[in-house]
């Protein structure tokens, strides 16, 4: 990424330049709604995410710009400060500051300045990498890196919790600390185990199809996690020992249906097809069966779409268009209500797919969705 906007911005505005970081945003090849539901995920970190210079200032002030903000662009706080600023982009620096004082890292004020490359409400998480970005740098200059990966994943995932006001789980930010090159990560949101799956499909490449559609997470993904919480006390108590949907069956869930909502219990049956479809995935991957791996994808898709409600039309026909294309593996990714589709195609299909799914969705959306092509990069790091 350049940063040397964000380098010359910095020094106009604080008259001294910083140590810069960088953390990236992350896809997602199978294993959705899964994180918080303590099952597995299959992350990898993208090339494109959220750069920060940073330099203290030897008071209790954080003073930040946020080169890509048109409304607000310039905030100040104070470490002690209670109440969280009001530009919610604020907030999840503001939370960061707060998680890592939580665990005993002192603080001291600071100036910041931070842009991104990673698109923003495109399902790509671009939060998670502010967040990470943040996370990493004030641990490195006040720390000294004592604050492991874990623990800063999981600052970011509190940050959303308590500043933000979206329960969302561990994929994201865990993505952004702990991406590698080349590689996905099978990851166990429930032990935080993971394994590096080195991903190089000869003959296939990974394209996300942005439908411009913004998303932002909020009630509606908060209710999902309802959802799948109902279903998990449900049959707790019956059956004892469900903290989680990943200790449910089809027979539990089917034993407490009468007292789920429907749409509660589809949702949680979901996940349970997910879970089964990502251990499909690993043995898919370990066997080079690429086209088994996508068929997987579009069962996620039309189960995110028709059970677990996180589609729009928007999304469905991009996934159609896929499908019309003959293109191997498509689907919403990242939690939904618009973002990206992530599209596994054969090279050989891959310009015809592109083409065709700009026309088709120019006309008859009258947007022109923007097309990456997704490259595996490392997790968040000092620059310089
Ligand atoms: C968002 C959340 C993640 C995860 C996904 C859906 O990206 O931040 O924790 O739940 O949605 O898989």
């Amino acid at each position: 990424m350049d940063t040397t906007v964000l380098r010359n911005r910095f020094r106009q505005q604080f008259g001294t330049s910083g140590d810069l970081y960088f953390s990236p945003g992350r896809i997602n090849l199978i294993g959705e709604h899964t994180d918080y539901n303590g099952g597995f995920v299959f992350p990898g970190a993208v090339d494109k995410g959220i750069a920060v210079e940073i330099y203290r200032n030897g008071s209790r002030k954080v003073s930040l710009l946020a080169l890509d903000q048109k409304d607000a662009p310039y905030v100040e706080f104070s470490l002690d400060d209670t109440d969280k600023p009001e530009q919610h982009w604020a907030c999840y620096i503001f939370g960061v500051c707060k998680e890592l004082e939580k665990r005993g890292v002192t603080l001291g004020g600071f100036n910041a300045a931070f842009t991104g490359d990673v698109p923003l409400g495109a399902g790509m998480s671009s939060s998670a990498a502010l967040e990470s970005a943040f996370a990493f740098a004030l641990n490195t200059m006040f720390a000294d890196g004592q604050v492991d990966k874990f623990e800063l994943a999981k600052i970011g995932q509190a940050t959303e919790h308590n500043y933000c006001g979206v329960k969302c789980g561990i994929m994201d930010q865990f993505a952004s600390v702990f991406g590698r090159e080349g590689c996905l990560i099978r990851l166990d949101c429930r032990s935080l185990e993971y394994e590096y799956f080195p991903f190089d499909p000869q003959g296939y490449k990974l394209v996300l199809v942005n439908s411009m559609v913004k998303h932002s997470l909020g009630n509606e993904y908060n209710e999902r996690r309802e959802s799948c919480e109902k279903a998990v006390a449900l049959m707790n108590a019956q059956f004892g020992r469900v903290e989680a949907l990943r200790d449910a069956n089809y027979e539990m869930l089917d034993a407490v249906k009468k007292d789920l909502s429907e749409q509660d219990y589809r949702r949680a049956r979901y996940v349970l097809d997910e879970k089964e479809r990502v251990l499909a995935v690993c043995d898919a991957l370990q066997a080079g069966d690429y086209e088994l791996v996508g068929r997987k994808m579009y069962e996620t898709h039309w189960g995110l779409s028709r059970d677990y409600t996180v589609s729009c039309p928007e999304l469905d026909f991009l996934v159609e268009t896929a499908q019309d294309c003959g293109v191997t593996g498509s689907r919403v990714m990242g939690g939904g209500f618009g973002g990206c589709t992530i599209n596994l195609v054969r090279e050989t299909v891959c310009d015809k797919f592109i083409s065709k799914a700009k026309r088709e969705y120019a006309r008859k959306f009258s947007i022109i969705p923007e097309i990456y092509q997704v490259v595996i990069g490392d997790g968040s790091r000092k620059l310089q």
